[in-house]
């Protein structure tokens, strides 16, 4: 008995260190690799890499400030980055750091970017499979995760729906929904003793509903309930950070995962239905609406004589998901970053609504209008700088990258900090972390940056975001709403708190104090 005893724990212990082994050894073994290769960086230990490090708890101090006055600091690298900022110090723009058993090149260096991406070695990389599997149920494979000749014929046929006179056609529909988020604002007004409102809530839902109503519409009954399942995917998804890299990070958050699965599924099948009665619309041209994204890829698609270049309805449905996710939360965070820069900056505020009453005169909006908003649009570029929503790039490498000395390995994930270089003094002068929205209204390009590729709200390279002219409208539609209708205070409630959830995002909300405009 006691023998057998001994022959169960012996073979437990060498079960045991054989998954170690698998989980330590592999790791190791490019850890030295990228070590000759003269990369350096945090010692990781696996299999958890450098996550403990990196998910230690700021101090309170630097994470967040009232605002009993208004004197809000702009220089928010270190508060929401804290671990690259302190390896940063030691190791420079460049350098290796782990998630979990994957490495992560980190890159702040604007022109090392550009020699490991230019040109042709643009092909070499691809998109983090550790990403594409950690945000399957949300892009599945839409444009976001697609890479090689898939990219190309995904992007074929997307890039026009996202024209300037397609984007055109769809103020009015951002028009439409914005005003009813500004009757809940005024009805919130009217029914409380005090006028704050927390204006990201809002802005948030109201982003929701315009990208769903202009990625495929939600006037039916399936639409509504797609928009309604992909609000819960994305609580579920979003507003938590997951074990991103660590091995069988899936299974200790394995509620959370079956969850977003069956989301997802359900999600599919609607968006099947509606793709499938779409399809049968355009065929018979029954005068199906081309106004919506999804309409203009049907519209696309047979316009396509080979059939293999034509997106498929699974493809179709994860576009109509990657819009989703994609397309409202950054929309969302850029504007709501915009009105609490505003509210601190009532010089900005007043120029901005002096420019759209001069060019609409409070008339409904159109497009010729929205073109004429020259501050509006320094802000949205300064917003996007200061407060980029998507605060990183990410790429794969593909095969072995050589970028002068150092040799970026294949399967090395690059990791780009878009915020670490919109703040970075070197490449803006002293006033980085200042808000002046007039720095993009000189004859310099991008507002003066010393490197073309220091400034990066919308990506780079051939995969540069293809939604950009679609949110910049609706930024202008909704902004130019809310300054025709109400003046924005700080209130005393807001806590400066900026942090990372996948985007850039307020930690709180943005609690204002809305006034109407008499
Ligand atoms: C302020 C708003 C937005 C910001 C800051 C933003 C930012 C970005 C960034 C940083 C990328 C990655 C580029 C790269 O990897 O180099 C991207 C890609 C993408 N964005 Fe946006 N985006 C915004 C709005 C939108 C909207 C409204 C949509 C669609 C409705 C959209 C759809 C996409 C898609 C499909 C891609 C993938 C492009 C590709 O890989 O070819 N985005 N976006």
């Amino acid at each position: 008995m006691a023998f057998l005893l001994l022959c169960c724990m012996e073979n437990l212990g060498l079960l045991l260190f054989g998954v170690i082994a698998m989980l330590v050894l592999p790791p190791a073994a490019v850890w030295l690799r990228l070590r000759r290769h003269g990369h350096s960086g945090p010692l990781p230990l696996f299999p958890l890499g450098n996550l403990m490090e990196m998910s230690k708890k700021k101090s309170e101090s630097s994470t967040s400030q009232l605002v009993s006055s208004n004197m809000v600091t702009h220089d928010i690298h270190s508060s929401v980055f804290p671990y690259f900022s302190r390896w940063r110090k030691t190791y420079g723009n460049v350098f290796i750091y782990w998630l979990g058993a994957e490495p992560f090149l980190y890159v702040a260096d604007p022109e090392f970017l550009r020699r490991a991406t230019s040109g042709a070695l643009g092909k070499k990389w691809g998109k983090p499979n550790v990403f594409k599997n950690d945000r399957k149920p949300m892009f599945g494979r839409g444009l976001v995760m697609v890479e090689g000749d898939d990219w190309s014929r995904h992007r074929h046929i997307i890039s026009p729906a996202f024209s300037m006179s397609n984007v055109n056609n769809m103020v009015s529909v951002m028009e439409e929904t914005t005003q009813k988020m500004l009757k809940e604002w005024g009805e919130q007004l009217a029914m409380a003793e005090h006028e704050i409102v927390d204006v990201e809530s809002g802005i948030t839902k109201n982003a929701a509903e315009i990208i769903a109503k202009t990625s495929f519409g939600i006037s039916e009954d399936k639409g509504k309930k797609v928009f309604e399942k992909l609000q819960l995917m994305q609580q579920l998804l979003f507003k938590s950070n997951r074990l991103v890299g660590v091995p069988f990070g899936k299974l200790l958050c394995a509620k959370k995962s079956y969850q977003a699965w069956k989301l997802g599924n359900e999600i599919d099948e609607l968006l099947y239905a509606i793709i499938e009665s779409r399809k049968g619309q355009t065929s018979s041209n029954t005068g199906v609406s081309t106004v919506d994204l999804l309409g203009l890829l049907l519209a696309g698609n047979q316009e396509k004589a080979e059939l293999e270049r034509r997106l498929t309805t699974r493809e179709l449905v994860d576009e109509c998901k990657t819009f989703f996710f994609g397309g409202h939360e950054t929309t969302a965070l850029a504007l709501s970053w915009t009105l609490l820069l505003l509210a601190l900056h009532p010089e900005w505020q007043t120029a901005l609504r002096e420019e759209v009453m001069q060019v609409s005169g409070g008339r409904p909006l159109d497009a010729g209008m929205l073109s004429k908003l020259t501050k509006m649009g320094w802000v949205w570029s300064e917003v996007l700088r200061l407060y980029s929503p998507a605060p990183n790039a990410q790429r794969q490498a593909r095969e072995d990258i050589q970028v002068g000395e150092v040799v970026i390995p294949k399967g090395t994930n690059m990791w780009v900090d878009v915020v670490g270089m919109h703040h970075d003094a070197a490449l803006w002068g002293d006033d980085a972390n200042e808000f002046r929205p007039e720095r993009f209204g000189g004859e310099e390009a991008q507002g003066g940056c010393k490197h073309r590729m220091g400034y990066l709200p919308f990506g780079f390279g051939g995969r540069m975001c293809v939604g950009r002219n679609l949110s910049a409208m609706e930024f202008k539609v909704v902004l130019s709403l809310v300054l025709r209708e109400f003046s924005l205070a700080v209130s005393p409630a807001y806590s400066h708190a900026p942090r990372i959830m996948l985007s850039l995002r307020p930690s709180s909300g943005v609690q204002l104090i809305i006034r109407r405009i008499s």
